[in-house]
């Protein structure tokens, strides 16, 4: 079955990125001049969702307002001469339906996909970490197509430097990955020292969840730091063999620090074909 809705948590505070998130959500913080999250949304809706679903907070309400249909902005974006542009911001409202759930706190990631519930419904759902921003949608259609024939949940998955590793959930597998980059996860730890990581294979911030994970993650503890750990909920399908993952090479930019967002905007900037020779021919007569 075509996984339909996504659901996308911003509800957290983003105090790395503090003084900018006092009062510009990190997930809105622009690549060049596009939200992150608009990078986030178009990815999820080239993979074929309809139905996005936003777990905000309160105290974000420019997330609120991003996410309102403006036929007056498509309007001024296309006379601008960006029609591309347009009929991305377009779609949102039209053919994609959003929803907005509330966290009341940043109680862990586990707990905010928890919030969506009512709005994803009895069904699979994909979520996208707006703090990660993707090169296509490949990796995601992976994900559906690979839940869709095992039945189980399936996590995006890449091999870092070591050194890496205690900033991610870190998995451990039996066997090493088939040709197509598929692996059963037998274990999931979150942010292990480098020292006693597992594997060198971290989850990135895609997944294909079944709905059954709702029912796991309602009754889950809360970690030691308080919050309710998707990490826990993975590694209660793993153990039971319902848990597998994509080993991909997809291009990925993690935005949620500042160093990380200035090379993704610096990267993808670099990309596009209307600013991207303008940036390189200025950094090129800064270092010259
Ligand atoms: P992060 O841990 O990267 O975001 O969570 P954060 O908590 O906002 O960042 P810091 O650590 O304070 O700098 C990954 C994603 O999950 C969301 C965040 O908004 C982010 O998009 N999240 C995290 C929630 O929605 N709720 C939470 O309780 C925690």
């Amino acid at each position: 079955m075509a996984i339909r809705t996504a659901v996308i948590p911003a509800a957290g505070l983003g105090t790395r990125f503090l003084p900018a998130t006092k009062s510009v959500p990190k997930e809105l913080m622009p690549i060049f001049d596009t939200p992150a999250l608009q990078y986030v949304m178009d990815e999820a809706i080239g993979a074929g969702i309809e139905h996005l679903v936003i777990v905000s907070n309160v105290a974000k309400p420019g997330l609120e307002q991003y996410l309102v249909p403006s036929a007056d902005v498509v309007r001024r974006v296309a006379a601008s001469g960006r029609e591309e542009l347009a009929e991305r911001l377009g779609r949102i409202g039209s053919t994609v339906s959003t929803s907005i759930v509330y966290q009341d706190q940043p109680r862990g990631l586990g707990h905010a996909i928890g919030c969506a519930r009512a709005a994803v419904g009895g069904e699979a759902f994909a979520v996208l970490l707006p703090d990660e921003i993707m090169g296509d949608s490949s990796l995601l259609m992976q994900l559906a197509a690979q839940h869709d024939a095992t039945g189980s949940s399936a996590v995006g998955l890449k091999r870092v430097p070591p050194e890496e590793v205690s900033s991610y959930g870190c998995v451990t597998t039996t066997a090493a990955p088939d040709a197509n980059g598929v692996v059963q996860v037998t274990g999931v730890v979150e942010k292990p020292r480098m020292e006693d990581a597992p594997s060198d294979i971290i989850i990135i911030g895609r997944y294909v969840l079944d709905a059954g994970i709702f029912d796991v993650l309602d009754g889950l503890a809360p970690a030691p730091s308080g919050e309710i750990q998707l990490t826990d909920a993975l590694l209660e399908r793993a153990l039971i063999g319902r848990l597998t993952g994509i080993v991909s090479d997809i291009e990925r930019h993690d935005t949620g620090t500042p160093f990380g967002w200035l090379e993704a905007v610096i990267e993808l900037t670099l990309k596009r074909e209307d600013v991207g020779p303008r940036l390189k021919a200025w950094l090129e007569s800064r270092f010259r």
